[in-house]
């Protein structure tokens, strides 16, 4: 028999990079989770990944955690989540919709394909909510919502206005998640997360970063290079407006991240009325590409070959975020920084040369 009392959550995505952090997490505070993913950027092997370090073994891990593999945007296969849910007696009370692709670069060669995916996948997520009275949302936005000529620290008041396909997809869910606590006002409770640059991996190096598709995130191809799997690193750019002329980002570590999600949507699942809120979530410390660089071969004593390239079209000098609103809405402060982030990246490249392979 399952225990009753555990809160059930749906997490989309829920195999992939912050994902899966964030679902050990919450396995860790005793939800039971029903966890949608179709794998096109992850791999079903995180399911044992996270067995392995859920601490009080397999069987409660096989009653907590519930993985479907499907697609968003069947809502056939979110109505059979729900149905099975209310079948077993644990309502689905929330949802932290991680789904989606993530690459600037692919949206702006396949825009279609990123509207399709990031807006149609959500609009299909969210009509099954409303029909199953689920209307608890925790969502993954990111900094790219923002005007890129708008000077940091960001805050969440600064101007929204995405200059690629994938920003614009995540500006237009936090806008149908707006009009969807509008005119329901007594119901929706809604966290849009707007991520800047998550990095790192699990201190164990048992889970990490290991995109499927061609990903222009910097850590996982500067730790690829550190392992010797990549022969040079570059560094789009070294004549940016900044002290050592190279572009500046605020980096978050995957675990603080995770953390966050559990904060609000425990937040959410306190409230009795409805909520709308956009949270910046980063540091708010600038680090530049090359402070990043160094930091890494000092702290895992390794070398990092680099070149200089130009600059890629759509990219900015600074960016990083305002972090006020978060910190005191859900009592939160990052616990690691940059030297933490580059070991923990480090030990899980390390130990899974292949990544999930
Ligand atoms: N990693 C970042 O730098 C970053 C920054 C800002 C925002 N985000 C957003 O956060 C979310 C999670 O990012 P991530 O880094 O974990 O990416 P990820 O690619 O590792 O995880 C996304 C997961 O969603 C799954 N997925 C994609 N489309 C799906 C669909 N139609 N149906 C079901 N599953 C689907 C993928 O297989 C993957 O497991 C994404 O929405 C991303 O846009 C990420």
């Amino acid at each position: 028999m399952k225990d009753s009392s555990l809160r059930s959550i749906l997490i989309t995505g829920g195999t992939g990079f912050i994902g899966s952090h964030t679902c050990l997490k919450l396995l860790e505070k005793g939800y039971f989770l029903y966890v949608v993913d179709s794998f096109i950027n992850s791999s079903p092997k995180v399911l044992r990944k996270l067995e392995e370090l859920f601490p009080q073994g397999s069987e409660k891990f096989n009653q907590q955690f519930n993985l479907i593999e499907g697609d968003i945007r069947d809502s056939t296969v979110i109505e059979n989540i729900f149905i099975n849910s209310i079948n077993q007696n644990r309502c689905i009370e929330a949802v932290i919709h991680f789904a989606g692709l993530k690459s600037v670069e692919e949206s702006l060669l396949n825009p279609s394909l990123y509207w399709d995916i990031n807006v149609g996948g959500s609009i299909a997520l969210v009509k099954v909510l409303e029909k199953y009275n689920c209307r608890t949302i925790v969502f993954s936005s990111s900094a790219t919502v923002y005007n890129s000529i708008s000077d940091s620290p960001l805050s969440e008041n600064c101007e929204v206005r995405p200059c690629n396909p994938y920003g614009e997809t995540k500006a237009t869910v936090e806008n149908i998640l707006r009009s969807l606590y509008k005119n329901k006002r007594k119901d929706w409770r809604v966290i849009n997360l707007r991520y800047f640059n998550p990095i790192g991996a699990h201190s164990s190096g048992v889970i990490g970063e290991d995109p499927i598709r061609k990903t222009n995130n910097l850590f996982p191809y500067l730790s690829k290079v550190a392992s010797g799997n990549k022969e040079v690193l570059k560094i789009f750019g070294n004549d940016w407006p900044t002290f050592d002329g190279t572009a500046i980002r605020d980096y978050i570590h995957i675990m603080d991240l995770a953390d966050v999600h559990c904060l609000a949507l425990e937040y959410l699942l306190q409230k009795e009325e409805s909520r709308f809120l956009c949270l910046n979530v980063g540091t708010g410390k600038g680090t530049s590409i090359l402070e990043l660089l160094k930091t890494y071969e000092i702290v895992n004593s390794c070398k990092i070959p680099f070149i200089y390239v130009d600059r890629r079209p759509g990219d900015i000098a600074i960016s990083f975020a305002k972090t006020e609103l978060a910190t005191s809405i859900l009592n939160w402060k990052p616990k690691f920084d940059i030297s933490d982030m580059c070991r923990d990246g480090w030990n899980w490249q390390k130990l899974n040369p292949c990544g999930y392979q």
